[in-house]
């Protein structure tokens, strides 16, 4: 069976279109797990995105994540909250933080993550294509 990894965007992606394209490259988030499922078949896994703007709502997509493995962009929530931390721990699944910008080289307070220690890698500031980076560490991690 393939292994199957749950991608949960966070605040503010179902507007990605609309965000500065310096930081975020234009795309919508149609587009963007579009080609998060191309490099999923690519790497013979299967994915299932979601993406929501509720704080708790994402929580709870935690609580009853499924699959093998989980990728995460909860875009600023990143910075600062310690429910979808805790809620990670509940999910108990091996994740991979993503962004699609620099976060460590961007303001001071985007630097700080309180999900980075939970996750077995994070990959930033490359856009789209970090999603497949994650995707790969998530296939060695499993083939373990
Ligand atoms: C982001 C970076 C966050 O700092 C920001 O709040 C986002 C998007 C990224 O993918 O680069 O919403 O997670």
């Amino acid at each position: 069976m393939k292994g199957r990894i749950t991608v949960l965007h966070g605040i503010n992606f179902d507007v990605l279109g609309r965000r500065p394209a310096s930081h975020y490259g234009g795309l919508t988030l149609a587009a963007l797990e579009l080609q998060i499922k191309r490099y999923a078949e690519e790497l013979d896994l299967a994915v299932a995105c979601s993406q929501t703007n509720n704080e708790g709502a994402y929580c709870e997509a935690l609580h009853n994540a499924t699959g093998e493995g989980l990728i995460l962009n909860p875009g600023a929530w990143t910075h600062y909250s310690w429910a979808i931390r805790d809620a990670l721990e509940v999910a108990a699944l091996p994740a991979v933080e993503v962004h699609l910008s620099a976060v460590d080289e961007r303001e001071e307070w985007r630097r700080v993550s309180v999900i980075r220690d939970l996750c077995l890698g994070t990959v930033q500031g490359k856009g789209p294509e970090g999603y497949r980076d994650a995707l790969e560490l998530l296939r060695k991690h499993l083939e373990r």
